[in-house]
């Protein structure tokens, strides 16, 4: 049988890399084969957005939502991809999807153009599920400043962005939440806590 595929997004800072690990070794207790993936991806592609994003080489916003559109591709048709995953039984959890590219390209571009080049692309696979972790921006950049090194901070990660990116991320989910199934986690919390209510949330899909 072919396996789920499911998107846990969210703002820097939500603790999606600790829930995704937690969330992987739940299904694998219950005998689901997991395998996470994430965007950008390792590839030649995501290795040119991230430096892109640490400011190393500048890029036109929508020339970088379509650099997104072409990481996104590869990352569902590759090798090691969703569609190959997901064929051998494996169920993926990927950290990040196309409604990062609706909220952070999206803010700077045209929302619309963002979002009909992926839903009218046919390579790139809708989602089973999407959790998408809730949380203050302010609570956001107090645990990245806690977290993380100077240098590592990204050019999205400031109060007032964040903000903005918060704003972008429930305007997104509002206008898309018919066509997909979006379940929101309230991430204040601890990461047990969290890691039950996303647990409930994915175990309708087995
Ligand atoms: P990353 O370092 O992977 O960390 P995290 O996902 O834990 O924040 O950062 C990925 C960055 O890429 C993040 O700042 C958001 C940005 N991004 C976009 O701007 N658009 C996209 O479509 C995606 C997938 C990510």
């Amino acid at each position: 049988m072919n396996g789920r595929f499911i998107v846990i997004e969210g703002l820097d800072g939500t603790g999606k890399s600790t829930q995704i690990q937690l969330l992987a070794k739940r299904l694998r207790e219950n005998n689901i084969p997991v395998e996470i993936t994430a965007e950008p991806t390792a590839h030649e592609s995501g290795r040119l957005i991230r430096r892109i994003l640490s400011g190393e080489i500048k890029c036109d916003p929508w020339a970088t939502a379509a650099l997104f559109l072409s990481d996104r591709i590869t990352h569902n048709t590759s090798e090691d991809g969703i569609q190959a995953l997901t064929e051998k039984g494996n169920t993926v959890i990927s950290d990040r999807y196309y409604y990062s590219t609706f909220a952070y390209q999206g803010m700077d571009t045209d929302l619309n153009w963002a979002m009909d080049m992926h839903y009218s692309c046919p390579l790139i696979r809708k989602p089973d599920l999407v959790l998408f972790l809730t949380m203050s921006a302010e609570k956001c950049i107090e645990r990245i400043n806690t977290n993380r090194k100077a240098e590592e901070i990204e050019i999205f990660e400031n109060t007032e962005t964040l903000k903005r990116i918060s704003s972008q991320f429930d305007k997104v989910f509002s206008l898309i939440k018919d066509k997909e199934n979006i379940v929101y986690i309230d991430a204040d919390g601890t990461i047990e806590e969290v890691s039950d209510r996303i647990f409930s949330a994915v175990k309708t899909l087995f």
